[in-house]
């Protein structure tokens, strides 16, 4: 698989929170020569094992879901009021063109509309735009127009525009979080392909993360792994007026390991154990450095008994907006990473 077209498909697939179709079907076309068996369960987590000479289960996560929005009324007029379902930043959100998926599994683009500079009340000048007040013109003159399309309360949409390549290094798509991530565990399952590995892998796409890690939960749950590793984009905040202990990780420098954040606390032997074969295997690595947020090895460590759980992150600039930008040196070390991780497990691990 050419990592480009590979990025560029999983990032082009819709699948906002819930609505992760799309997603799975094209993972499962992707993966299927890698893997033993396939199975998608209730919730929509796709779970893939390939199966290993030892009795270890390393699982690799990944989130399937980006961050979207819904319909939430329909004007008379033909106009789309919505809510998000997660994670967006109001004051970047109008003026961008939108895809909305019908209950035909068509798609349908729209506007987000606002008023007009001309007509704003000088007061209303300089403040940023609450989400109540926008709305998404999808050119429809009457809300019968917009039932007739297939839209309603309920459908789903995502900010849309096309994956670029902007040089030899750095693309810039829309759903890096965590399309990258998947992506990453797609090519560790490529590489691994006819090698003898100890470790059963288990590959869980999973739903839901950005509104509350709801699918790693039931995923981890059923898997029952000794091991595990998320797989994640992170905040790479090196650009200007950003001081450095504010910038949770660079670009250029490596797939970056999580000690901390709001849903889990790294055990220290984890780290070590992942940073020791970084170096071994002359792969650039960096801290990320802790400022919050959260994955979904904050209910996956928690599951059942517990389970040993590391997280390894790919630098990603301006995530939750529209566009993200990735370096591919990055990913391709963080491949080879997750590789020689999966290939040496269990040995590695000390518990
Ligand atoms: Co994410």
């Amino acid at each position: 698989m050419e990592t480009v077209a590979l990025l560029k498909t999983l990032s082009d697939a819709f699948g906002p929170s819930g609505f992760e179709g799309e997603v799975c079907a094209t993972l499962q076309r992707i993966i299927e020569p890698f893997v033993d068996e396939m199975r998608v369960d209730t919730l929509g987590n796709l779970i893939a094992t390939r199966r290993g000479t030892g009795d270890t289960t390393l699982m690799l996560d990944a989130h399937m879901d980006e961050i979207g929005f819904m319909i939430s009324f329909i004007e008379d007029d033909g106009f789309l009021r919505f809510t998000q379902t997660s994670g967006w930043d109001p004051r970047i959100v109008p003026a961008q063109a939108v895809t909305i998926l019908t209950d035909r599994g068509t798609k349908v683009k729209g506007y987000i509309g606002m008023a007009p500079p001309h007509i704003l009340r000088p007061e209303d000048r300089d403040k940023p735009y609450k989400l109540e007040d926008l709305f998404i013109d999808i050119g429809a003159v009457s809300a019968g127009d917009v039932a007739d399309l297939g839209i309603r309360i309920g459908s789903p949409a995502v900010i849309a525009y096309p994956f670029e390549q902007l040089n030899e290094q750095v693309i810039m798509a829309r759903a890096l979080d965590d399309r990258a991530g998947c992506a990453v565990i797609a090519k560790t399952l490529e590489a691994l392909a006819d090698q003898q590995v100890e470790a059963t892998v288990v590959a869980s796409f999973s739903v839901q993360e950005e509104v509350g890690l709801r699918g790693a939960g039931t995923a981890a749950y059923q898997i029952e792994p000794d091991i595990a590793l998320v797989l994640e984009a992170t905040v790479a905040a090196d650009v200007p007026g950003i001081p450095p202990p504010r910038q949770p990780t660079k670009f250029g420098r490596g797939p970056a390991v999580i000690v901390m954040d709001n849903t889990m606390i790294t055990k220290s032997s984890t780290v070590r154990t992942i940073t020791e074969l970084a170096d071994k295997n002359l792969i650039p690595w960096q801290y990320r450095i802790p400022y919050g947020g959260g994955t979904n090895a904050g209910v996956i460590h928690r599951c059942r008994g517990g389970v040993l759980t590391g997280v390894i992150s790919l630098p990603v600039r301006y995530l939750h907006s529209p566009y993200a930008l990735m370096r591919l040196d990055d990913f391709d070390h963080t491949v080879r990473l997750v590789t020689a991780f999966t290939r040496k497990c269990p040995g590695l691990v000390e518990k």
